[in-house]
């Protein structure tokens, strides 16, 4: 691995501990003012010092994140659709190469759609941006996006897209959270990273999930909804932090979430 792409991926993936979190805030590519992310900047400011990289458009980037920040940024580069329109799958490639490069960024990302009508030009778009990261020296995220069909989450789905994702070149992988984990993790060869997906009903959930995900293979979480629209986002991406990267139990995240709420922690 060349100097360039082993610095970028050693700021998506902290060299000491080998983990990751990332703060997914892109959401408003094809959600338009998320609950929550309405206000961008009010949103990201106070989580900034805890995220070890920010997955956000190029948009949101440039309006609402000081370039004097220090983030380190994973670039949403594909696009096109948006939820009230017929298909969400039909992404392409929204952003060119250069305009990651003039970024800095850390990592650019994409998603596919395994198994929709639109799964080949999704895959082909990976493939290319992993042509261009090669060359380059960016790393590439490959997203098993699923559209409005959360019920696809299982093993079988996930293995198979992530699987696909890595064979194509992608040097990380997002994906969810699901039943025997350990089948997707194992039987991919890149770095697997998960989103949050809706908002759980309790902190306790985010936290169980999280610590499952890592001691099944995973190296950290790409989440969003669990941290931003929760009432604490603060406590809640310290608690997951605490999972990430110091190996706290759930109970203990949970205590230290808790002390950071009830002000007895910083
Ligand atoms: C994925 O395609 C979305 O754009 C989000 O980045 C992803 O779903 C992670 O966010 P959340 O934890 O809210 O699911």
């Amino acid at each position: 691995m060349d100097w360039g792409m082993k610095n970028r991926m050693s700021r998506i993936i902290q060299p000491d501990t080998g983990r990751a979190v990332m703060l997914a805030l892109d959401h408003g590519y094809f959600l338009g003012p998320t609950h929550k992310l309405e206000v961008p900047k009010e949103t990201i400011d106070p989580l900034l010092p805890y995220a070890d990289t920010i997955m956000l458009t190029r948009g949101v980037l440039r309006n609402c994140v000081d370039p004097g920040s220090g983030a380190n940024v994973v670039l949403r580069v594909s696009g096109g659709t948006s939820i009230v329109g017929p298909h969400l799958e039909n992404e392409g490639i929204t952003t060119s190469f250069e305009e990651a490069i003039k970024l800095n960024v850390a990592g650019v990302g994409i998603s596919v759609f395994v198994g929709t009508e639109y799964e080949r030009q999704t895959l082909l778009g990976l493939s290319e941006l992993v042509n261009q990261g090669e060359k380059y020296g960016i790393p590439v995220l490959g997203i098993t996006a699923v559209g409005k069909e959360l019920e696809k989450r299982d093993d079988r789905y996930l293995a198979l897209s992530c699987r696909i994702c890595a064979e194509l070149g992608a040097h990380i992988v997002k994906t969810y959270y699901c039943e025997n984990f350990e089948k997707v993790t194992t039987s991919c060869p890149v770095p697997i990273v998960i989103a949050g997906g809706p908002k759980l009903e309790t902190e306790l959930d985010v936290f169980n999930m999280t610590y499952d995900a890592i001691e099944q293979g995973a190296v950290g979480v790409d989440m969003g909804r669990n941290i931003w629209q929760h009432e604490y986002p603060v406590a809640m991406i310290k608690a997951i932090r605490g999972i990430v990267h110091e190996n706290l139990k759930p109970k203990e995240a949970n205590e230290l979430y808790n002390e950071i709420k009830q002000g007895k922690a910083a």
